[in-house]
């Protein structure tokens, strides 16, 4: 149990982390309200669980929920993701940063709710070095890390001049086996559910390529640990999260291990290529592991293990 029972929002409550993070939370004892604009699959919802079905631009909707929940604790979730943010670059800023903006504002009006934030590794841009200090200068190229480092840079500024409880943790890649198709860098999760599937799977990298990963277990306990820790142990705006860095060929030999018959093969597209060769291999983390407890699975094949019980009770 993390605490006594809290009144908790999370935005984007349908999203691939999010339902596991409302499950752990729910398990918990905590009073949930997840807010996404697409509605969960019956199959998903978890019982006493509040769902609400709106756009998180809807700044009259949000604030009726935040009156009538009065959440303690709002995990902001909600969020076009780096593809989508790129195909549409006005709605990625209306969802990813307006409505960040306008949610700060709603706190400060509602009782000051602490506000637990997922930055991201793509927040640093291209160019970086292979192990990547938390204090490497952030200059992302595409508009979803625009927006997230925005929304960094926002949260610090309530949090200094207005007294908002904000935490921000930077995630590299998830691996989760519910990971978006349309994801490039998805790759590796992918390879799971397809092994798990009985098809075969062409990894579009090198063997030799890897980026920085964590387990998405890994990364919900992250956000439950870093919301409950308490506030005078943070010394940081934000923390960068690793935990192992496989290449694809470790990847498949791990997962061959659980599926012998797994077939794969190796079709590098240029694209993925280039996004992996400059995406750092090691995000140092040391902030999270000293402040709040960070101490993620670095073990491949008990990594492999995990993906492969969920996707058993999917
Ligand atoms: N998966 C990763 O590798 C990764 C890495 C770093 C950071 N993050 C961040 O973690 C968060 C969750 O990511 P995820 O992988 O679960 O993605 P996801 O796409 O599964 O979750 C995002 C959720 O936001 C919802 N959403 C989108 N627009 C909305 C709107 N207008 N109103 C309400 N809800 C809306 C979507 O329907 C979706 O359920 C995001 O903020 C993402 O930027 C993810």
């Amino acid at each position: 149990m993390t605490n006594s029972p809290k009144s908790i929002l999370i935005t984007g409550g349908n999203g691939n982390i999010a339902r596991l993070l409302a499950k752990r939370l729910a398990d918990d004892g905590h009073s949930l309200t997840c807010l996404d604009i697409v509605a969960p699959d019956a199959n998903d919802q978890i019982a006493g669980v509040d769902y609400h079905t709106s756009d998180i631009c809807d700044e009259a909707y949000l604030e009726t929920i935040l009156a009538i929940r009065k959440p303690d604790i709002i995990f902001h979730l909600a969020s076009l993701l780096s593809g989508s943010s790129e195909i549409d670059r006005p709605r990625a800023f209306r969802i990813n940063a307006l409505a960040t903006f306008n949610l700060f504002e709603l706190a400060l009006k509602h009782g000051l709710p602490q506000i637990v934030f997922p930055g991201t590794g793509a927040s640093y841009g291209p160019d970086v070095p292979a192990t990547l200090p938390e204090d490497h200068p952030q200059w992302p190229e595409n508009i979803y890390g625009v927006t997230k480092i925005a929304n960094e840079r926002l949260g610090n500024y309530y949090k200094a001049k207005h007294g908002l409880d904000f935490r921000c943790l930077r995630p590299p890649l998830v691996l989760s086996p519910f990971a978006p198709t349309s994801a490039l860098t998805a790759y590796a999760s992918h390879a799971y559910v397809a092994a798990h599937e009985g098809r075969a799977f062409a990894f579009p990298v090198s063997p030799n390529i890897g980026m920085s990963s964590i387990f998405i277990g890994d990364l919900v306990e992250g956000f439950v640990k870093l919301a409950f820790a308490d506030k005078d142990s943070l010394t940081q705006p934000a923390y960068n999260l690793h935990a192992l860095c496989p290449t694809a060929q470790e990847i498949a030999d791990s997962i061959s291990k659980y599926y012998p018959n797994f077939k794969y093969n190796f079709k590098p597209d240029e694209t993925v290529e280039k996004l992996l060769r400059t995406a750092p291999n090691i995000f140092e983390d040391a902030g999270a592991r000293r402040d709040w407890g960070w101490d993620p699975i670095s073990d491949l094949d008990t990594c492999s293990e995990k993906m492969f019980e969920l996707l058993s009770k999917r």
